[in-house]
């Protein structure tokens, strides 16, 4: 499966922020926003994956993320011109997903819960059609709205409808099979001026094709379209990484646990990053995965 990320839009609602700067590109507390769905992709076994930004961005993303064989990726770039909406990264991303599956995540989007990779990747190799992903808001009509029936089933979906008919947000996080490319390429613009990706969903849905996955209570799904969003997505990844000690998102950890690159290579990233929490963290997490892979297990002999 090729991954996209769409770290598009102009970043108008937080300006001055976003004057010169790609919202992706802000901090959620210790690292760049764009880490977060690039892990998820990464969680996810997808290791091939093109960014879609504005021309003015994709140089910094170059130079944060690079062709991506540091953590053990391919990542390649590609311009989105003006902001016409999500559905646009499927075309312009049409070469890169070739006859495969595709993930496109939002640059925006943050998904930390339990069991979240395993569920990712259930889905994956399930894949037959399209799987969106579900989660409960307060405020549903600023989302993509789905609903589903009694037993689950997706019933409707609506992008941003002034009378909601469920709570259920569709998350920034799509898997589609590659029909998709055809779909993407006959939509025509909704009456905002944008390819809408509810209408690429919508074609799944009527094809009888689409599936939601509920992300439940205790899951937390943040999108950072506002000043105030992105301050909460900070404290949440700080509150949990200050109780725990653990990383949110750290992709130079995501890719040593998934086993794309050494400990050897996660240890001399720490280093690179000096005396700092994030790179004493990679040393830290490297110098574990080394004596932990050393030591040898309980059910070999230990010697004569
Ligand atoms: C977009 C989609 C919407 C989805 C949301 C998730 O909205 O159009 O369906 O629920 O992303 O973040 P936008 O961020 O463009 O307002």
């Amino acid at each position: 499966m090729k991954g996209i990320i769409l770290a598009g839009g102009s970043g108008t609602r937080m300006r001055p922020l976003t004057d010169t700067l790609s919202k992706q590109l802000l901090p959620v507390y210790d690292k760049p926003m764009i880490y977060y769905p690039l892990s998820v992709l990464m969680l996810g076994e997808i290791r091939d994956i093109l960014l879609i930004s504005a021309a003015r961005q994709l140089d910094m993303f170059r130079s944060l993320l690079g062709d991506g064989s540091r953590i053990g990726l391919r990542i390649d770039y590609a311009e989105q011109d003006e902001p016409r909406g999500i559905a646009e990264a499927l075309t312009i991303g049409a070469e890169h997903i070739g006859g495969d599956q595709v993930a496109l995540i939002l640059g925006d989007n943050v998904f930390h819960g339990p069991g979240f990779s395993t569920v990712l990747r259930g889905a994956i190799s399930e894949l037959d059609g399209c799987v969106l992903f579900g989660y409960p808001v307060k405020d549903p009509r600023r989302y993509g709205v789905g609903e589903i029936d009694a037993s689950g089933r997706l019933r409707s979906l609506e992008e941003k409808p002034d009378r909601p008919r469920s709570n259920l947000a569709i998350t920034g996080l799509y898997l589609y099979d590659n029909d998709v490319v055809d779909i993407a390429r006959d939509l025509k613009p909704s009456a905002r001026g944008e390819l809408e990706i509810t209408d690429v969903n919508q074609v799944y849905l009527e094809r009888d094709r689409a599936r939601l996955i509920e992300l439940g209570r205790g899951f937390a799904w943040l999108d950072m379209g506002t000043h105030n969003s992105l301050l909460q997505a900070g404290q949440y990844v700080q509150l949990l990484e200050h109780r725990q000690g653990d990383r949110i998102a750290c992709i130079e950890e995501v890719a040593l646990r998934m086993g794309y690159i050494s400990a050897d290579a996660c240890y001399a990233m720490g280093r690179e990053l000096g005396a700092t929490g994030y790179g004493e963290y990679l040393v830290d997490v490297a110098t574990r995965e080394t004596s932990r892979t050393a030591r040898p297990s309980r059910a070999e002999p230990t010697g004569p």
